[in-house]
């Protein structure tokens, strides 16, 4: 395969940022290059530095003035979702049962579940995003389409076949055995083929019989390098409903620890209203608590204490993600815009260095993949995100004035969305302009 070399500016991450001048914290080349071969990164540095390294027939994109970073990587959203979005519901529960659960019934069919795939990888990719956590519906048929489109473009992503077996509709409805049987088929079908990883996916204790938590206990005991994914207080009914469903245990998060399920593999959507006792429990499982804020707004969930868990003694492993259907954006920029809002009402600062350190190296660690994505280091998976701060006339403005790296982040947070995103790499290959 031949070499592509992409010079532009180059801003990958080394560490979580301490401040605002926190320089040391990531890798900035204002002439950089990146040297990419068989879908690696085989060379990143100055452009002087890394240009002769390249092969005579290498393919050579130039994106000054742009900037490079490691694709954006999404930790929570739903495939079966895609016509959920701008669902008008008070709350949780009934946004669940008036429009999610009847909409995911139709991945029933295969048929419908390959034509939604198309489209939602479409949407990562035009929005930056080369990597994703999702859940697809109950059915084994959606989880097969999920992972084919991924294979087909070759993309690094997460998914897991849903497991619910009580108050939900009979159509979204499996049993404990069928949940096991049907998630230990994906993973044998599914799992390490090319970049495909299979999630283990309780949807949440609600939807879960204590039979079906015992299935899910022995898919962890028998694959414990798999994630794990669900939902865990997000909404305060929700709460409620949750803990008399299990009334021995002593908070929601203890409902998910009593069946083994809280360890360093467990991605928590939400995570909203946890109590001290359960952001311990979290800390010293090496738990993520994955943030979604624009579905927190969207459905009036609450505002998440990101700063606040990560600064505890016990700090508690944060990530970032669109959550759509409940979400309202794909844009991994719109939802750090809306994740900053939400800090600056609870009296917190969240600076554009700790967004961008979120959505690459920050979500990579949280999934424990830091040595395959989230940065632009040699040997990483070549998926990479361009992007435009002057992307719109109003966005043009504005970078008139802008004199900081900070600044232009910041900038690209507060109005960008699909439109900042120039090109999207997918192993090395262009993705977004063949869309
Ligand atoms: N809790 C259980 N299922 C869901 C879902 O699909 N979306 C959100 N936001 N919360 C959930
Ligand atoms: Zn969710």
């Amino acid at each position: 395969m031949t070499h592509t070399l992409l010079r532009g500016r180059l801003l990958s991450f080394l560490r979580a940022p301490q401040d605002l001048s926190d320089s040391g914290s990531y890798l900035y080349e204002s002439d950089g290059a990146l040297l990419i071969k068989d879908g690696l990164i085989v060379a990143c540095g100055a452009y002087d530095k890394v240009s002769p390294h390249a092969p005579a027939d290498a393919v050579t994109v130039d994106h000054r003035p742009h900037l490079i970073m490691p694709g954006f990587i999404d930790m929570h959203l739903h495939f079966p979702q895609m016509q959920v979005i701008a669902s008008y519901a008070a709350n949780l529960l009934e946004w669940l049962n008036t429009y999610t659960f009847p909409e995911e019934c139709r991945f029933v069919e295969s048929d419908h579940a390959q034509r939604i795939a198309t489209h939602f990888y479409d949407e990562l990719v035009r929005h930056g995003t080369t990597t994703a956590v999702a859940y697809c519906s109950v059915h084994k048929t959606s989880a097969d389409a999920f992972f084919a489109e991924a294979l087909r473009r070759s993309m690094r992503m997460i998914g897991g076949k849903v497991m619910m077996d009580r108050n939900a509709p009979q159509g979204l409805l499996d049993t404990p055995q069928m949940g096991y049987d049907e998630t230990r088929q994906i993973i044998a079908d599914w799992h390490g083929k090319a970049r495909c990883h299979v999630a283990i996916t309780p949807r949440f204790a609600i939807t879960s019989t204590p039979a079906q938590m015992e299935a899910t206990q022995a898919l962890a005991r028998e694959f414990p390098d798999l994630h794990i994914q669900t939902h865990l207080s997000e909404n305060h009914d929700e709460i409620k409903f949750t803990c008399e469903l299990y009334p021995e245990a002593i908070d929601y998060t203890d409902i998910y620890a009593r069946y083994g399920l809280l360890g360093d593999k467990t991605l928590f959507g939400h995570c909203i209203h946890l109590s001290d006792r359960e952001a311990d429990a979290m800390s010293e499982a090496g738990s993520v608590a994955v943030h979604c804020p624009t579905s927190n707004l969207f459905l009036g969930s609450g505002l998440f204490p990101l700063k606040a868990l990560a600064r505890r003694e016990k700090p508690v492993r944060i990530g970032v993600a669109t959550d759509i259907g409940g979400g309202s954006s794909y844009s991994m920029l719109r939802t750090m815009d809306e994740a900053y809002k939400i800090q600056q009402l609870l009296g917190e600062r969240l600076n554009p260095l700790e967004s961008y350190y979120h959505i690459t190296l920050g979500n990579a660690r949280s999934l424990s993949l830091a040595d395959r994505i989230g940065t632009l280091d040699v040997g990483s998976d070549a998926d990479i995100v361009v992007l435009n701060a002057a992307a719109t006339p109003a966005m043009a403005l504005k970078m008139e004035v802008v004199k900081t790296l900070p600044e232009e982040l910041f900038l690209l947070q507060t109005m960008g969305d699909d439109r900042a995103i120039v090109e999207t790499y997918v192993a090395g290959v262009a993705a977004k302009s063949a869309i």
